[in-house]
């Protein structure tokens, strides 16, 4: 791996380690906000969760959905009292106790911008900037004064709002052509922007040229962000994980959506626009018989499965290196990707599990760890004077994938930091390492690892995949174990 120190590529802004919580299943309640629970503080949030999610970098957290916020209304989930309402995206009861102040809070608790993502679905723009009124203005109106009654007279200060989630699908409630969509943000836009000239709105959108073209047409002077989502294993409705390989061979093309979005925002002239990828995972929540026509009639048919999602032992070194390799993506892309949530934070495909008496940090975690705490935030340029491939065979036919993700980035502390992912699952690799205007004298290499590609950490086996530390005598050649993820970090 050839490194240049000084040729600098791009800044990284820290939203990239944002993170998403969605009311769904067990990821507010009974997950991070679990008033009952001993490990809770006086406001209800779970005290090792949040100390978790600041250890991560949790800068920017995008709520309430999801499917979820497309049939929500704010208003219920305000002042002292609360009334429970019926989840027409989860079909679930929702007892509206997290509510608004309490996403507040919670953000201020962890030290995180709020990302508030507001209901076109069977909302309206009316309804859109009411919230934000609420939220946001000092005083004046109804909707501030409801706050101040509330207990807040300091305006909460939200700085990111998205119109709508995934308007686009047949799934969501609130589907839209593209030429509807595109009115609708910008009706929606205008409003907000009154309540709030210095918010900084997204939109639902799509690596689709004919979907962006008309929002963009409509509504592409208003909005500093364009919304895209991405899960790879789409398993909603039948849980059926990719292995190892499989997981894999969704690596070969990493950045196919962000590559699309941006052809389009640059064709069009809006590269004012940048992106949040605001919800990504491998792979897809499973919830079966919801998103669909026909609607499941028993609970054991389309809620209790849901459980399933919180099997730990569905998260292993795949969901590991998988969640490395697009974080080096989103890296690579740090110019104009500028936030993205991971989906979801807690709970579900989370990279937090809580249980009654702790949590377990899945494999995941350790990589937004690792990453977030030793990688610099400014890209510098790297290459590969070969590519090393092997071939894998993915849920849709044989792929040739590199077998090497990396990614060089320069410390704020002047150290070269880097990101160097082996994705074979059997073979180790030795990588030589020479960089261009930098002498290293010391090198600390961190390494995660399983004992094997299914390894995965539960309660009673909490670190099974973990964070390994060894100071590096020589760091001219460096050898990383099959399936792992390391950052390589050299000083002067
Ligand atoms: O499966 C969970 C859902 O995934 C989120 O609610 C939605 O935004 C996405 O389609």
């Amino acid at each position: 791996m050839k490194i240049q120190y000084d040729r600098v590529l791009a800044k990284r802004n820290p939203m990239l380690y944002g993170q998403f919580i969605e009311h769904f299943h067990r990821q507010i309640y009974g997950g991070l906000y679990s008033p009952d629970s001993p490990l809770s503080d006086e406001k209800g949030f779970r005290k090792d969760v949040i100390e978790a999610l600041q250890q991560i970098g949790t800068n920017v957290i995008r709520w309430p959905g999801g499917c979820f916020v497309s049939a929500y209304h704010w208003r219920d989930g305000i002042g002292p009292t609360r009334s429970p309402s019926f989840d027409k995206a989860w079909r679930v009861e929702e007892p509206n106790t997290f509510g608004t102040a309490e996403f507040y809070e919670l953000c201020k608790a962890i030290g995180s911008e709020m990302f508030v993502c507001s209901n076109a679905g069977t909302g309206t723009p009316e309804e859109m900037s009411d919230w934000l009124e609420y939220c946001n203005l000092n005083y004046e109106g109804k909707n501030a004064k409801a706050r101040i009654s509330h207990g807040y007279n300091t305006p909460f200060g939200v700085k990111y709002f998205s119109i709508g989630n995934e308007n686009y699908g047949s799934w969501e409630i609130g589907a839209y052509t593209a030429t509807e969509w595109g009115k609708l943000v910008a009706e929606s836009a205008k409003m907000l922007l009154r309540v709030d000239p210095d918010i900084e709105l997204s939109a639902a959108a799509l690596p689709d040229p004919e979907w962006n073209m008309e929002l963009l047409k409509h509504a592409g002077l208003y909005l500093k962000w364009i919304s895209i989502h991405q899960y790879w294993d789409m398993i909603h409705n039948t849980n059926d994980l990719a292995s190892y390989e499989q997981c894999m061979a969704y690596t070969t093309d990493l950045n196919t959506s962000i590559d699309k979005t941006l052809g389009i925002l640059t064709a069009t002239g809006n590269t004012h626009i940048k992106i949040a990828f605001d919800e990504w995972n491998l792979r897809g929540w499973y919830h079966p018989n919801v998103h669909t026509t026909a609607q499941a009639s028993n609970k054991e048919d389309y809620l209790t499965p849901r459980d399933k999602n919180d099997d730990n032992s569905a998260y292993t070194m795949a969901d590991t290196v998988f969640t490395a390799c697009f974080l080096n993506t989103l890296h690579r892309y740090a110019k104009d990707v500028q936030m993205a949530n991971y989906a979801p934070a807690v709970n579900t495909r989370g990279l937090i599990f809580t249980h009654e008496k702790g949590i377990v940090k899945r494999g995941t975690y350790h990589v937004f760890d690792l990453f977030y705490n030793q990688l610099g935030d400014t890209i510098i340029d790297s290459w590969h004077p070969e590519t090393i491939t092997m071939q894998v065979t993915g849920k849709d036919g044989v792929h040739e994938t590199e077998v090497l993700d990396t990614l060089a980035t320069k410390r704020s502390d002047g150290k070269v930091a880097l990101s160097l992912i082996n994705k074979h699952a059997t073979s180790p690799i030795t990588v030589p390492v020479s960089i261009s205007g930098f002498d290293a004298s010391f090198a600390v290499l961190f390494t995660i690892q399983g004992n094997g590609i299914d390894d995965y950490n539960d309660i009673g086996q909490p670190e099974n995949i973990r964070i390994m530390e060894q100071e590096l005598s020589t760091f001219d050649a460096i050898t990383l174990p099959p399936h792992s993820v390391n950052v390589l970090v050299l000083s002067r």
